[in-house]
């Protein structure tokens, strides 16, 4: 598939953008496209070498400002150095991204506390930090904000095996629509995605390892047969953050292929069913 950029050029024209895990994966692609649609973008997260390869990437690719900053999102003192940098270079930030996450596979009574902490702690404690020291900011000097969280859809179905996951991206969801039912009177919008799967390193090293692959095939359960492609979620991102979107609050939006009402549905198995059968099936089912 070669998906195009959905939103007119210069769509993003003047915002400053942070987003937070923005050297790797779903965040770079959501950078990269951003910056296409002229934003000023900064990425954070832990690794300083993986900021500056992103940030060299970025710029050969579409020239523009990128700066990397070194951040834990679980440090709220980094968190508001961060922030401050962001001020002093640029002015203002306009709209924030929470993707950083951390994650793993594993049965939970296998989990020390410290294992289960650093999930929620990355997750639901990050996103946290980041909302209030960039809401606080927004309020204080009455500027107009956008927040998107990327949560996931066992968010709100739960799933064992990644249990502190589901539990910190459920408390970004309740975080989401809290935030944005309270400071909408501030002119600050507060939306999320929760994708399915996008193959990106981080997400399959950890959640579809080597040993799983010959037994398991994630695009099984997902009923449009194929994974995301990172620029559709880059689309929707870029809309959502952009002026476009400014009656949209407090919405998720599941970008997930069907994959999560696929599988919650009591009789999606009949998609198993052949075809003959179902004259069968009618003849016994329909009344006489
Ligand atoms: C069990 C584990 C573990 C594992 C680490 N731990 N990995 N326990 N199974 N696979 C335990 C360690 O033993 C330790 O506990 C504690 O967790 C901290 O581990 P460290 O390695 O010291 O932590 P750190 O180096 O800070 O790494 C953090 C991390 C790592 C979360 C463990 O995976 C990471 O950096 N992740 C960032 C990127 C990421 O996860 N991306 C995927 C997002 S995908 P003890 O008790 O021994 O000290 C996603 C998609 C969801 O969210 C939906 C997909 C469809
Ligand atoms: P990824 O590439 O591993 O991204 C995670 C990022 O978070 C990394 O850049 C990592 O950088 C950063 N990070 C982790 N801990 C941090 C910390 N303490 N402080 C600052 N940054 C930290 O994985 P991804 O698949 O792109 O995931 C991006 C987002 O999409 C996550 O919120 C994830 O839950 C969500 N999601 C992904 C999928 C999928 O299929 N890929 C599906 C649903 C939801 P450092 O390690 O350098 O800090």
């Amino acid at each position: 598939m070669n998906v195009k950029g959905m939103l007119k050029e210069n769509s993003l024209k003047g915002k400053t953008v942070l987003v937070t895990g923005g050297a790797t994966g779903l965040g770079k692609s959501m950078a990269t496209y951003f910056l296409e649609l002229g934003a000023n973008i900064v990425i954070a997260s832990r690794k300083q070498e993986a900021l500056d390869k992103a940030k060299d990437e970025l710029i050969n690719l579409h020239g523009g400002n990128v700066v990397g900053i070194s951040c834990d999102v679980r440090n709220y003192d980094e968190v508001e150095n961060t922030l401050k940098k962001i001020k002093e270079q640029f002015g203002q930030l306009d709209i924030l991204v929470n993707n950083a996450a951390g994650n793993f596979i594993s049965p939970t009574e296998r989990l020390s506390h410290r294992a289960f902490n650093i999930i929620l702690d990355i997750v639901l404690k990050g996103t946290c930090n980041f909302s209030l020291a960039v809401g606080k900011d927004w309020i204080k000097s009455n500027q107009k904000g956008k927040m998107l969280n990327i949560v996931t859809t066992y968010a709100w179905t739960g799933s064992g095996y990644v249990v502190p996951s589901a539990a910190a991206k459920g408390g970004v969801l309740s975080l989401t629509r809290s935030l944005a039912a309270e400071w909408a009177k501030y002119n600050i919008n507060i939306n999320a995605i929760a994708p399915g799967p996008f193959p990106t390193k981080g997400a399959w090293d950890r959640l579809f390892p080597k040993p799983f692959r010959a037994f398991v095939d994630p695009k099984k359960r997902i009923p449009l047969k194929r994974f995301g492609e990172h620029q559709e979620l880059a689309n929707l991102a870029a809309y959502m953050v952009s002026d476009f979107s400014d009656y949209m609050t407090g919405e998720v939006v599941t970008l997930d292929g069907g994959e999560w009402i696929y599988n919650a549905g009591e009789f999606s198995w009949l998609d198993k069913i052949p075809k003959t059968l179902w004259s069968v099936i009618a003849k016994s089912t329909k009344k006489k």
